[in-house]
C-alpha cells in the first residue's frame, strides 16, 4: 500500500499539479485502488457559512481548489494508472452535504458546492471511462459522521459517530461490494445509495 500526503516521500500537494503527476508517476502502472480521502470544511480563517451574507469569494476559491479541483487533478493522473484488464476502484471521499436533491437544512455554501462540484467531476470520468475500461469503477463515498479534526466542531449528540478506523473498514466493505454497473454513483458506508 501506497501512502501519498503532502508529508509524503514524493508529496502529493492537491494545490500543485506537478507534484500530483510526479506521485502518480510515483505509483506506477496497474494500480487496483485509489483512494483520495482529501477534503475541506474549516481551518483559521474559513468557518461554513450560517447565510448568504456570510459568503466570501477567497472561501469559495478555497473550498472548490480542495474538495473539487484536487481531486479532478488526483483523476487526472491516477485513472490511466489504473488496471486496464480486470476490476480496479477509483473512490473519492465525498459528503451527503453535497447532495442537491437531499439539501433541506441550508447553509455551508462552500462545502456543499464544491462537494457537488466533486460528484460532478467523478460523475464525468466515470461516464468517460466506460466507454474504453468497462471493468473500471469510479464512485464518490460518504463516509458518515468520523471522529476527525473536520467534523470535530460541528458533531452533535445524536449523530453516530465512528472512529477513523470503523469508516474506513466500512468504505473498503462498499468498495469490495462495488461492481462496473455501479460506476458513477455516490453510496455512503452502508453500501447505500445518496442522491445526486
Ligand atoms: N469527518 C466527517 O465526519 C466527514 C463527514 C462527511 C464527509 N467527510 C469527508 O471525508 C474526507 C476526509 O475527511 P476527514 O474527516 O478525514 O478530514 P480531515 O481530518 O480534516 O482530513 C483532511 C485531509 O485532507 C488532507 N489535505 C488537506 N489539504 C491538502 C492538500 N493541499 N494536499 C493534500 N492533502 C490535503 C489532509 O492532509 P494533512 O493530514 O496533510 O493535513 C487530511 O489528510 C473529506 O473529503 C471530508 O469532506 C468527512
Amino acid at each position: 500500500m501506497l501512502r501519498l500526503s503532502r508529508r509524503s516521500d514524493p508529496p502529493l500537494d492537491l494545490l500543485d499539479e506537478a507534484s500530483i503527476a510526479a506521485a502518480a508517476a510515483h505509483a506506477g502502472e496497474g494500480l487496483r485502488l485509489v483512494l483520495c480521502a482529501t477534503g475541506f470544511l474549516h481551518d483559521a480563517r474559513f468557518r461554513p457559512e450560517k447565510a448568504l451574507r456570510e459568503l466570501d469569494a477567497a472561501h469559495l476559491a478555497h473550498a472548490f481548489a480542495l474538495n473539487a479541483t484536487g481531486p479532478a487533478l488526483v483523476m487526472k493522473h491516477f485513472l490511466p494508472r489504473l488496471a486496464r484488464e480486470g476490476r480496479a476502484v477509483f473512490a473519492v471521499l465525498s459528503a451527503r452535504v453535497g447532495s442537491i436533491a437531499d439539501n433541506r437544512l441550508g447553509g455551508w455554501y462552500a462545502y456543499r458546492a464544491s462537494k457537488a462540484a466533486l460528484n460532478q467531476l467523478l460523475r464525468t470520468a466515470a461516464v468517460e471511462a466506460a466507454r474504453t475500461r468497462p471493468q473500471q469503477i469510479l464512485v464518490a463515498l460518504h463516509p458518515g459522521t468520523v471522529a476527525t479534526p473536520l467534523s470535530a466542531p460541528f458533531s452533535k449528540a445524536g449523530l453516530e459517530v465512528q472512529s477513523p478506523a470503523e469508516a474506513a473498514g466500512r468504505l473498503l466493505a462498499v468498495i469490495d461490494r462495488l461492481t462496473p454497473a455501479e460506476t458513477g454513483g455516490f453510496f455512503d458506508h452502508r453500501g447505500e445509495a445518496v442522491p445526486f
